[in-house]
């Protein structure tokens, strides 16, 4: 595979819907669905109707005070609501909403009647623990039912979840805690991977020493790894021993359209990560419908997403959108080649997988083992795929078209971000597709590419990708910096526009090819990273003084950590120091920080007011010219 997206620049494969797909689809017609959403305001408000509100809206979208934008302006709602109690008076009281399954071939289903006691029972322990609205609850929990319990538990009380990835460590664990200031944390004995049992408690209890905030920490016996209960503080407690008893239904809030969600946190070119906040009407408003209108939900589906839920696409579409939507989702602990690289192939066939959501890396990783795998499981079951993450290269589109889809199903590849929440730049099952491009802004989304000035570059011409017009399920700011959110995002680029940190062009058909960040962030195995925390993790090892860390491609990750590190005097770069460092750096960050080679080095370029200039660092890696040098301090 090539990262060089230059190659994109040739593809010129059109693939055409099926007929049986556009027969059945929703939306049958791509360019007069585009067409109804240039109304963005009566187009979205058309599809807030779908949902039970306490009160609907004096006002769809107001501006007055951009870009903090509103949506459904004093509509009231409850997402937890909408998602699990509207379905139990109608025949998918029944239905499995959560279908959980593990490496390990353990099942637990969920009936949409059954989360609904347990979100109930959840959501009253909370108000028990002395959780109100407003108040945030952190996760560190694996995949697993109790997590999307907790969290919808946390939506029908109108208390924030913070959810971080159990692939995060205990440097990331610490700071989205202490930001988010969350009195309770829920955790889990360990999370399933590759066979091994990964010790979440353990991780959080170092966390916890620096985390003054929390008052409550509620353990998941999941995996049965050996804790005993009498070793337990004062301050934890079992989550089933929280439950236990809990038998009254708990009220739902009534909700402000406004009123935050979530706090998702994720990573920016510089310093801390960056509470995103999301709020209820716009985001459910969006989620439902993205997810409607992408992958055409029919009754009878049967979701799954691969995604992680402490990453916004599985709080989108993993949870939310599904249940939304009244489907099945399907919830998956486990590395996609274990036991075998059949894995995913064996629960499509097992269970019926109707639509697949995936990222390109999970593809990528798959391809290494050829076509054998899918070809030993019956995939009939599958209707549409997915994409999301990165850039999808060709090679790998053409791969998943072939041995997954059968060259019978479209792939969707969605671009979007925590920020957005939805699905952005996305074709319908009935758009034509071309590999490695996710084609045209939705019905309802207006974006374009332009030059620093805010002008429209021409067809084929590289530029910023911008978001033109506000959108429903958009972040509402940074969680307490507000300055932050308008500088990051709304003022990078005249004419108020949202700067989305994607380099992008369009083709002379309008389709959209993103080529990649245009700031410091990496993307390791489609999981956002940046440079500057790494940076700050290898510096907080005492033999480091000064680190600077670049993306290099990698055929799998799609981006690896070069790392070029100043070590303090008298020190070399040995076998056992890089052993050293790699351990430190896992410690800080977690598995997602996949660290490649490692450079010692004097000095590193700087401009004069002492910003590191990865930007040069990255032209000699890649050999090219190492542009304007000018600000260049030496
Ligand atoms: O660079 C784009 C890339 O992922 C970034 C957003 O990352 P994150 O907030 O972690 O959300 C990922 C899941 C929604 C974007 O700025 N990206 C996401 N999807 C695509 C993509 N790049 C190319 N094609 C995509 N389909």
């Amino acid at each position: 595979m090539s990262k060089d997206t230059s190659v994109l620049l040739d593809e010129k494969r059109l693939f055409k819907p099926d007929y049986h797909l556009v027969e059945e689809a929703h939306i049958k017609n791509w360019e007069a669905e585009l067409e109804k959403g240039k109304d963005i305001e009566k187009y979205w408000e058309e599809k807030a109707h779908q949902f039970e509100w306490f009160k609907k809206w004096d006002k769809v979208l107001d501006e007055s005070k951009k870009p903090f934008y509103q949506w459904f302006v004093n509509g009231k709602i409850n997402l937890c609501y909408n998602a699990v109690d509207r379905w139990i008076n109608t025949d998918k009281r029944n239905q499995v909403a959560i279908l959980y399954t593990n490496e390990r071939g353990e099942e637990i289903k969920l009936t949409y009647y059954e989360l609904y006691r347990e979100v109930n029972k959840m959501a009253s322990a909370l108000k028990n623990l002395g959780i109100k609205k407003g108040d945030t609850v952190s996760m560190y929990l694996p995949m697993c039912p109790e997590l999307l319990i907790s969290m919808l538990g946390c939506t029908r009380i109108g208390a924030l979840h913070s959810v971080v990835y159990s692939g995060l460590s205990v440097g990331g664990l610490v700071e989205r805690i202490n930001d988010s200031k969350a009195k309770v944390l829920l955790t889990a004995d360990g999370t399933y991977r590759r066979g091994k049992i990964i010790d979440l408690k353990k991780i959080a209890d170092e966390a916890l020493l620096q985390c003054p905030t929390i008052e409550t920490v509620v353990l998941v016996r999941h995996t049965g790894n050996p804790i005993k209960i009498s070793e337990l503080s004062g301050r934890e407690i079992l989550y089933t021993t929280l439950l236990e008893g809990e038998n009254e239904l708990c009220p739902v809030e009534e909700m402000d359209a406004e009123d935050p969600l979530f706090i998702l946190y994720t990573s920016g070119s510089t310093g801390k990560p960056k509470g995103v906040l999301h709020t209820t009407g716009g985001y459910m408003v969006g989620v439902a419908t993205t997810l409607q209108n992408v992958f055409d939900i029919h009754n009878g589906d049967l979701w799954w997403c691969t995604g992680d839920i402490g990453w916004i696409t599985g709080h989108s579409y993993l949870i939310y959108g599904p249940l939304l939507l009244g489907t099945t989702t399907l919830v998956y602990e486990g590395a996609p080649d274990y036991p075998d690289p059949g894995a995913w192939w064996k629960i499509v066939e097992k269970y019926g997988v109707t639509k697949l959501y995936t990222a390109p890396t999970a593809i990528r990783h798959l391809m290494r083992y050829g076509n054998k795998y899918p070809q030993l499981y019956d995939l009939s079951s599958l209707k549409i795929l997915g994409s999301v993450g990165e850039p999808i290269n060709p090679e790998a589109w053409m791969w998943f078209y072939k041995n997954v889809g059968k060259e019978k199903i479209p792939i969707m590849d969605t671009w979007w971000q925590t920020e957005t929440g939805m699905h952005m730049i996305a074709p319908l099952p009935v758009s034509p597709l071309k590999p490695g491009s996710p084609t045209r802004a939705l019905p309802g989304i207006e974006m374009d590419v332009v030059d620093e000035k805010g002008q429209r570059v021409p067809p084929g011409k590289g530029g910023y990708l911008v978001i033109k017009k506000p959108w429903p399920a958009m972040l509402r700011t940074l969680y307490k910096e507000e300055e932050r959110y308008e500088d990051t995002y709304w003022k990078q680029i005249p004419g108020g526009v949202y700067m989305a940190g994607d380099m992008a062009r369009i083709d002379e058909d309008g389709y959209i090819w993103i080529q990649g960040r245009s700031d410091d962030v990496l993307k390791i195995a489609g999981h956002r990273i940046g440079t500057s925390e790494v940076e700050s993790a290898f510096v907080s090892h005492p033999l480091v003084v000064e680190a600077a860390v670049i993306g290099k491609s990698d055929p799998i990750k799609g981006q690896v950590i070069k790392s070029f590190l100043i070590l303090k005097e008298g020190h070399k770069l040995n076998t056992a120091l890089i052993e050293d460092l790699q351990k430190h750096v896992r410690y800080e960050m977690g598995p997602v920080a996949v660290l490649g080679e490692m450079v010692q080095v004097n000095k590193l370029p700087k401009t004069r007011s002492g910003k590191i200039m990865r930007r040069i660092l990255r032209a000699q890696e890649e050999g090219k010219d190492l542009g304007d040098t000018s600000t260049l301090e030496d």
